[in-house]
């Protein structure tokens, strides 16, 4: 099955457990609020990746929908303060919740759905999966939104940064992309009832190709056009961000082009925006960051190994090479 088929075959029954658990947010404005993102529709990677993982470990896939979907709402949680953070007006190709309404009820539309993601995952019929395993997907879903936050502070604090290393610049993205998509893995193989050996290899393949799926992030925006990308494209490059493109470049350019990336970065005028890719591309810094990120996919890869064959194992693999085809 094509890769985005497999997502779309799971984002119906995660779209139905998202349904019924925003159903009782009142005020409507609140309920509106935190209903925009879900219904302008994501591309839901990261529950199709519980689904799958509870799947490949032979699983019952019924227990881990909860859990599938309190990940996105996870997500949903933190694209929502992210766009707050980094000043985006649009996200999946509208504008963001907290240019409709406000950043106060953008706040609070992105904890309610912090909060809805806890109760859903402990509603998991106990029938279906054992407490035990429950426990454990909550404990591992909350290690992740410990790390986002942190990861998110990290991420603020180089801005205007210049001389942050690549391993800093790893460890800040790690934290802030590649731990949810860790923990989706890690608690779908948890919920499915995989072996010890089976989560920590699934936790370990979410962590790399999440790592790659940020790489790739970074690389799109400054390559894309924004009707295709649903986000701001060069955003990164007008806020200063430091992308693995940048980090790279101001280890290895000449003074002068050193010089005139850190100008353009913090300048925050988007008209720079080709430049500073012209100076990337002058030291193969954007060849060297897919390298990166494809040695990332290429290692995740080699993880399945150690699960018996099964479409689900196959969509994982599928998935893994998607993180660097996807063009938004
Ligand atoms: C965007 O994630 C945020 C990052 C971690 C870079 P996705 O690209 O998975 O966003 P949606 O859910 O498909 O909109
Ligand atoms: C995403 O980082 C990290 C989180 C949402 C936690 P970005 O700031 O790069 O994500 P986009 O590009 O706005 O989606
Ligand atoms: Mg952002
Ligand atoms: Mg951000
Ligand atoms: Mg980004």
């Amino acid at each position: 099955m094509e890769i985005l088929d497999v997502l779309k075959k799971y984002s119906a029954g995660v779209d139905r457990e998202i349904e019924k658990a925003l159903d009782t947010v009142d005020p409507e404005n609140l309920y509106n609020a935190s209903k925009h993102l879900i219904k302008a529709g994501g591309k839901k990677i990261r529950p199709a990746l519980v689904l799958l993982t509870a799947e490949a470990v032979g699983g019952n896939i019924e227990g881990a929908y909860k859990t599938a979907a309190a990940v996105e709402l996870i997500h949903t949680f933190s694209l929502i303060h992210d766009d707050i953070m980094d000043e985006d007006e649009m996200r999946r190709g509208k504008p963001s919740v907290h240019t409709m309404w406000g950043e106060p009820m953008a706040i609070l539309a992105g904890d309610i759905l912090f909060s809805l993601a806890f109760e859903l995952v402990a509603q998991t019929q106990v029938d279906d999966v054992p407490a035990s395993r429950v426990i454990k997907a909550l404990n591992t879903v909350v290690d992740a939104c410990i790390k986002i936050c942190e990861g998110q502070a990290c991420d603020m604090s180089f801005e205007e940064k210049f001389d942050v290393g690549e391993s800093e610049y790893l460890n800040m993205i790690y934290k802030k992309t590649a731990a949810l998509i860790a923990a989706a893995t890690k608690s779908g193989a948890i919920i499915g009832g995989g072996t010890a050996e089976q989560v920590e290899a699934l936790s370990q393949y979410g962590e790399l190709i999440g790592m790659a799926f940020q790489i790739q992030d970074d690389y799109l925006d400054v390559v894309s056009e924004e009707e295709e990308l649903g986000k701001p494209v060069g955003s990164d490059i007008v806020e200063g961000k430091m992308t693995l493109m940048v980090v790279h470049t101001l280890s290895v350019a000449s003074p002068e082009d050193k010089e005139e990336l850190i100008f353009i970065l913090k300048s925050g005028d988007e008209s720079n925006t080709q430049r500073a890719i012209d100076i990337f591309n002058k030291y193969g810094s954007i060849d060297y960051t897919r390298d990166i990120a494809l040695d990332n996919v290429n290692r995740a890869k080699d993880l399945l190994d150690l699960l018996d064959d099964s479409p689900a194992k196959e969509a994982l693999y599928d998935l893994a090479d998607f993180m660097l085809q996807r063009k938004n």
